[in-house]
């Protein structure tokens, strides 16, 4: 084997304002196949990622869930360390942005290049939200289109007609946050001077070794003209305050990728045999790679080796760009049940499946790629437990039972074991240009091979003839040893099976070059199933979990006129039968955890028709927009306060828009609305300030 390799690899950070879906996956499942893949090989590999947690979006977030942005990005950071080791994804240190190492070498990077000229400041005007004292960026503005005139558009452009303007050109502007009409004000911004890293930007496009994809979109951006990055924002901003700029703070994409560094220094703390610089400083001869997704190669091929150079560190060996992914050929769907949480994954499936299923998919290209779940079921049943789960399971019992779990002295098919070892060659290299796709099909056809082997020599036959116990012997063990080359090969794809295997076949290791030692007169143990099918209900029952609750319209009733002045209910919550009407309410309901209160989907609704129900004394019928193309028909058991119904026409109240639809005496009650009070008279239904506006979230 060539010496040994030195490399650092890290993943993209992930956002701390949102739970990991199988998006984020395709990314982190590739770099901990070819991570594993190097390890194996006996190269030094560390892999390092972080949560990236800094910025607006994840300031705003704690602020709703009313915690502080520290304990909101712990608690999300604990959630990501789980998923993450639920897919079997094994990081040499997982760290977080918002961290004293982070804010070091922010500052120290900035300041570099600040004495080396490449900052600039100069005054910007922007749209500023007067209430919350803040200034907004694009998308927290909308306002009416000032081509088309559509209501409710983002700030940079209208969803109608596709016009894009700057949201200083929107009519009736307001602010996402308060809802406050912005005033446009003046503030000094820092720039850092991308033009002055043109050319060795453009030199480093030339000979590196980009993918021709993401060569071919720097060209275009070259020739557009690079121009200087705003890495300020105002106070208030949940990250790094710049160190000679009072009250500015460095935009979240520029101490993000300093994480990278942050994170392998913070693992450096910890390990005293790895020294920092021997990533980090100019010429260093170990390797440094970024896995990314494509839509992220902006600031990991322009802004980031720039910043680096500019504070004299080495620049990455290359970044790999992979595409997006879609599920059954389409965008991943909150309403079609396909934008899928790694957790609610992992509650039904194993995790195996989705990265073998992955790595078939992978080309080290661009290219989306596509989770076909009635594919996935198809490929993950006939290649793993159809193919190689079969050589193992076929062989393994005469061993066991026959021979006292021996495989035989010699080895009766060299050739064919040669040829199997001789494989793993091309193999590798298609593991080490991440054409992982390719790796399998190899894998498979080498598996094909060895069920052929065993279907031709037959050892159930054999083993009716006292006379061929050897063979039996022979031609199991044979098959056991394909087994095992196909398992180390299958290993940085398949670490829990592989474990499995190793244990099973008796293993310390199954590094790639051990496969070249073959098993003989070596005891294994006895055999375990080492994966089972996988289960149509089980990806329904995933998909049926991702619905987004709202898509399929809601229920209910009779409001529970149940809780008292100033403490709101929503009947207990989605599935709890609502309270009678009138029944008195003297306690608190039993505690539940933030899950349980998350489940329960509360959206400002706007009372289009209310009207008396024939033959009801309770209740009213109520017509409710929530911003959905069909307004919900919901039976509310609130006559006895609201005697006159139309009065409410028009106004604003707060639904539970996930209950499931019930079917009353009257008809179809999609849904619950809030309301407070002890019942007769005293019913109140909650309405929001005005701003609020139909479909609105209530957290
Ligand atoms: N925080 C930034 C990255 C900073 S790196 C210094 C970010 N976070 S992210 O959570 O939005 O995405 C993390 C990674 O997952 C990115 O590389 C992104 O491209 C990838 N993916 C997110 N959704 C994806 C799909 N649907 N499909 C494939 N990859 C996707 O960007
Ligand atoms: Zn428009």
């Amino acid at each position: 084997m060539s010496e040994r390799r030195r490399i650092l690899v890290t993943s993209a950070l992930p956002y701390a304002n949102g739970p990991i879906h199988l998006g984020h996956l395709v990314e982190y499942i590739q770099t901990d196949i070819w991570v594993r893949f190097q390890k194996s090989r006996g190269h030094e590999v560390h892999y390092v990622c972080a949560d990236d947690a800094h910025g607006t979006a994840i300031m705003l977030k704690a602020e709703q869930n009313g915690v502080s942005p520290e304990a909101q990005i712990a608690a999300v950071k604990a959630e990501h360390e789980s998923d993450f080791a639920g897919f079997g994804i094994h990081f040499d240190n997982y760290h977080s942005t918002h961290s004293e190492e982070n804010r070091a070498d922010s500052s120290y990077i900035y300041l570099k290049n600040r004495d080396g000229g490449h900052i600039a400041t100069r005054p910007i005007r922007q749209l500023f939200d007067p209430e919350k004292q803040m200034f907004l960026a694009d998308r927290f503005i909308k306002g009416d289109c000032p081509k088309c005139g559509a209501l409710d558009q983002y700030g940079d452009s209208c969803e109608v007609c596709g016009a894009t303007y700057s949201p200083t050109e929107l009519k009736n502007p307001r602010s996402t946050i308060s809802g406050a009409t912005p005033v446009e004000k003046e503030s000094l911004h820092y720039f850092f001077k991308l033009p002055d890293f043109a050319a060795f930007l453009q030199d480093r496009t030339r000979s590196g070794r980009l993918q021709p994809e993401v060569a071919n979109k720097l060209d275009e951006w070259f020739e557009a003209g690079l121009t200087d990055w705003d890495i300020s924002r105002d106070a208030p901003y949940f990250g790094f305050e710049i160190p000679d700029a009072p009250g500015k703070y460095f935009y979240v994409w520029v101490d993000a990728p300093i994480g990278y560094m942050a994170s392998f220094r913070n693992l450096c703390a910890r390990r005293p045999d790895l020294r920092f610089d021997d990533f980090w400083a100019p010429g260093a001869p170990t390797e440094l790679y970024h896995f990314i997704g494509k839509d992220i190669v902006y600031f990991h091929a322009l802004f980031w080796p720039a910043m680096l150079y500019g504070a004299g560190y080495r620049a990455p060996s290359a970044i790999f760009a992979h595409g997006f992914l879609t599920v059954n050929g389409q965008k991943m769907s909150k309403s079609r049940g396909t934008f899928i949480k790694a957790r609610s994954y992992l509650d039904q499936l194993n995790p195996e499946y989705l990265r073998y299923y992955f790595a078939a998919k992978l080309s080290g290209s661009v290219e989306d790629i596509d989770l076909n779940l009635e594919d996935f079921q198809f490929r993950v049943n006939s290649d793993l437990v159809g193919k190689v789960v079969n050589i193992a399971s076929r062989c393994a019992g005469f061993i066991s039972k026959r021979f006292d779990g021996k495989l035989s002295a010699h080895c009766a098919e060299p050739a064919l074991l040669n040829d199997f070892i001789h494989t793993g060659h091309g193999i590798a290299q298609h593991y080490e240009n991440r054409d992982f796709g390719r790796a399998v099909r190899e894998i498979m056809t080498l598996a094909d091979r060895a069920n052929q082997y065993i279907d031709e020599k037959k050892p159930w036959a054999l083993a009716k003839d006292p006379a061929r116990e050897a063979e039996v012997q022979e031609v199991c063990s044979v098959g056991l040893n394909l087994f095992r080359q196909l398992i180390t090969y299958l290993a940085p794809i398949l670490p829990a099976m592989a474990a499995a295997s190793r244990d099973f076949l008796d293993l310390s290791d199954l590094d790639w070059s051990s496969r070249e030692t073959l098993l003989l007169g070596h005891a294994i143990k006895p055999f375990a199933p080492l994966m089972t099918r996988v289960e149509k209900e089980k990806v329904d029952a995933m998909v049926d979990a991702s619905k987004e609750s709202l898509a399929p319209v809601a229920e209910v009733a009779t409001l529970p006129a149940t809780a008292t002045a100033g403490k709101a209910k929503a009947g207990a919550g989605a599935g709890a039968a609502p309270a009678k009407a009138g029944a008195a309410d003297d306690g608190l309901a039993p505690e539940i955890g933030i899950e349980d209160f998350m489940k329960i989907d509360l959206r400002v609704a706007k009372i289009v028709n209310a009207q008396h129900v024939d033959g009801a004394d309770k209740l009213l019928q109520l017509t409710l927009d929530i911003g959905e193309d069909k307004p919900r028909n919901v039976f509310a058991g609130i006559k006895s306060a609201y005697p006159e119904p139309e009065k409410l026409v028009g106004r604003l109240t707060v639904m539970v828009a996930n209950l499931a639809p019930r079917k009353m005496k009257f008809g179809m009650s999609e849904g619950m609305v809030m309301a407070a009070g002890p019942g007769g008279a005293d019913i109140f239904i909650l309405s929001p300030d005005e701003g609020a506006t139909p479909g609105m979230k209530v957290k």
